[in-house]
């Protein structure tokens, strides 16, 4: 796969004080990704599992502490100001808020413009006929550019938002938690537009969210995280309807259905899943598999060691990090939903060291 972004083995971590005591979190532990030109990668996991930090280390607003990013197959220095001169052009940033994005005092046309200006060292009057034509193309009124932030509602800023992202002509898009604060059909909208964008500009996006099923529908790919590290790779489809991490399958099951029949089952699923363990912090991650505290399916094994990328599909490059597929019950790439009707009839307390579920 030709890349235009990848990731190696990437850490950021931070020193905290609590209660005197110098503290690293490990926000970003070891995180490996890739996207091509013009690909949509997902990047999905709870609040606090290091995704904005990853992106931020995308965009050289955090330090690397260790491993590597590579952007158009040269790596970037560890140092967060040390970028090459045509970076800000290239790698571009949607976020979550576009109100506090958006400067309140300057017209959203000059904000669409600024970027042309600065990075294709267009004129004024080149730069804002660019910033109309991209109000065009984000589907907005052109005759609205002389107009501030507040005259629009949420939607309209990110469309904005977006233009702006859009208007120095960048490689790759981070977005991140883009359509997390817009109401439901505000988001499937945003998330056509920028599907379509891709299309017509060859961008590519790192889109970022917490929301399993946002994430689906706009990427090609998706990666899990998880306490600092990527759980899962694969394609899209695969990953949010077959996932063979037990954690994605709690993400997979949080997304409610409208069959009513269909939601019981997902519901009584989503109970074996869940456990009572506190989420774990970056601050004191647990041994062996970051994930065991949590899942009800861990083995010895789990608690002891860190699982390992596991294959599951040579043709798309998917894997998954979890022992069950080399270890335990599940044939090596199966969907690990096979593991909950199994585990149905288990008793209580008895753990994932059994044979493989039958029927
Ligand atoms: N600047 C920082 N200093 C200390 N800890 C941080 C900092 N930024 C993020 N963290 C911690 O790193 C972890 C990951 O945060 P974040 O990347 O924002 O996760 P996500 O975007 O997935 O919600 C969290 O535990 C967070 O508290
Ligand atoms: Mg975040």
């Amino acid at each position: 796969m030709s890349t235009i972004l990848a990731i190696e083995d990437l850490q950021v971590h931070f020193t905290v004080r609590r209660g005197g005591q110098r503290l690293v979190a490990r926000a970003v532990d070891g995180v490996d990704l890739e996207i091509a030109p013009s690909e949509t990668l997902g990047l999905v996991g709870e609040s606090g599992s290091g995704k904005s930090t990853t992106g931020r280390a995308v965009l050289r607003l955090v330090d690397i502490t260790a491993g590597s990013i590579r952007f158009g197959g040269v790596e970037l220095d560890r140092r967060r100001r040390r970028v090459p001169s045509d970076y800000r052009k290239r790698v571009q940033v949607v976020f979550q808020d576009p109100y506090s994005s958006l400067n309140p005092r300057m017209t959203v046309g000059s904000a669409v413009a600024d970027p042309a200006r600065r990075h294709l060292g267009l004129s004024k009057a080149d730069s804002m006929q660019r910033a109309r034509e991209l109000f065009d193309v984000v589907g907005l009124d052109t005759r609205h550019v002389d107009r501030l932030p507040h005259e629009f509602s949420g939607g309209q800023r990110q469309r904005i938002a977006i233009a702006r992202a859009l208007s120095s002509e960048p490689e790759l898009i981070v977005c991140d938690e883009a359509v997390s604060a817009l109401d439901v059909s505000t988001q499937a909208q945003v998330l056509n537009l920028l599907r379509d964008l891709r299309v017509q500009t060859g961008v590519a996006y790192l889109f970022i969210a917490h929301d399993l099923d946002v994430v689906r529908h706009v990427s090609d790919r998706i990666s899990v995280m998880y306490l600092g590290r990527i759980v899962e790779t694969g394609p899209a489809e695969a990953v949010a309807t077959a996932p063979r991490h037990p954690y994605t399958e709690l993400l997979h099951d949080a997304i409610p259905l409208p069959d009513p029949a269909a939601q019981a089952e997902r519901r009584t699923a989503r109970r074996q899943l869940r456990s009572s363990a506190d989420p774990p912090s970056p601050l004191a991650p647990p041994t062996g598999c970051s994930y065991h505290p949590r899942c009800p399916f861990a083995m010895d094994i789990c608690r002891q060691e860190a699982p390992t990328p596991t294959p599951v599909d040579t043709a798309t490059g998917a894997w998954v990090r979890c022992h069950l597929h080399t270890h335990g019950p599940v044939l090596a790439g199966a969907p690990v939903a096979e593991l909950i009707g199994w585990r149905r009839d288990t008793p209580a307390g008895d753990t994932a060291r059994g044979a493989r579920p039958t029927g």
